[in-house]
């Protein structure tokens, strides 16, 4: 039994050192970083959590920027959006209906196929101030050219 437990130990302790030894040297490694290594340590450092943490906080302020537009004949509900220029936002597009289209004149926004039960995202950035229309492309009924909206852009 004593044996056992002696081959058990032995054991452990050859695997905890498995473990920890690498990390040891790692840590001894990093008291003698010359000025290049120190540089790419840094350098990875900022690729693997600054960046990643920003693109995280940048998610999740698209998050918290985002306009819910519905689509119905013959009008998009809100019918008037408000955006600051320069900033992009996000606008979540719902059909309540039929499919429809979407399409805000002069920006790089287009939806050709909003099909109900399919939202689609969109980001948007005026990079003027001014007053933007946005309005239906997909044929949809009797209404259709008179389905539009306003963005109202205003300087930051
Ligand atoms: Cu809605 Cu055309």
């Amino acid at each position: 039994m004593r044996t056992f437990m002696n081959a058990v130990s032995t054991q452990a302790r050859r695997a905890l050192s498995a473990v920890w030894s690498p990390a040891i040297r790692a840590a001894a490694r990093l008291r003698t970083l010359g000025t290049g290594e120190a540089a790419a340590l840094a350098v990875a450092t900022v690729v693997l959590v600054v960046g990643p943490a920003t693109v995280f906080a940048y998610g999740r302020w698209m998050d918290r920027h985002v306009v819910v537009v519905h689509a119905r004949q013959w009008q998009y509900a809100p019918g008037v959006l408000h955006a600051t220029a320069g900033v992009p936002f996000r606008i979540r597009l719902e059909s309540d209906d039929v499919v429809h289209g979407f399409r805000i004149l002069g920006l790089d926004a287009q939806v050709t196929e909003l099909i109900p039960g399919k939202s689609v995202e969109l980001t948007v950035t005026a990079p003027k101030p001014g007053t933007y229309v946005y309005m239906c492309t997909t044929y949809c009924g009797l209404k259709h050219a008179r389905m539009f909206g306003r963005l109202i852009v205003t300087s930051p």
